[in-house]
């Protein structure tokens, strides 16, 4: 987890807390798309842990509840958008990508990050087994945020 990650979590006393449901539902759904707080958000189970972060990918906006989770060779768990195929840290939102050998010999097999693009949300399980999610209070801008609105946007050329 980087630190760029931990500054998106929300201080617990200053947050509006949202109830998912049960622990039990959600993990056997193992991912869902929720609107809290007029946002749309993808939540995950993944090996024990819940996931939450905006639903529309940071490329173009396709919807990340519809895609699979793979792990990468050093086991960074990560969902894969269907649409294009991106791969999206399911913990920390960090778009990654394979570089291009130009060089002609054997294909690089690294993935490298892009930096952090999806926005994260807060997501905690409580002694009841109910599970709740709070939305990043993160001030800085991610690039998911341009589709996270449901207001319609308007074109703008120049
Ligand atoms: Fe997700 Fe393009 S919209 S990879």
């Amino acid at each position: 987890m980087t630190s760029e990650h931990q500054a998106d979590q929300p201080s617990h006393d200053s947050q509006t807390w949202h109830h998912l449901g049960s622990a039990t539902e959600l993990a056997s759904a193992r991912k869902k798309r929720v609107c809290v707080g007029g946002r749309d958000i993808a939540v995950f189970h993944h090996k024990g842990q819940f996931y939450a972060l905006d639903w529309r990918c940071y490329h173009a906006g396709g919807p990340l509840h519809q895609g699979d989770i793979e792990e990468l060779p050093d086991g960074t768990a990560c969902l894969i958008c269907p649409w294009h195929g991106y791969r999206i840290g399911l913990a920390s939102g960090e778009g990654f990508y394979r570089p291009a050998n130009l060089t002609g010999s054997a294909p690089t097999s690294g993935w490298c990050s892009k930096g952090v693009r999806q926005r994260m949300h807060h997501v905690e399980v409580r002694p009841d087994e109910s599970v709740h999610v709070a939305l990043s209070d993160l001030k800085s801008p991610r690039e998911s945020d341009r589709y996270a609105s449901r207001k319609p946007k308007k074109a703008t050329f120049k």
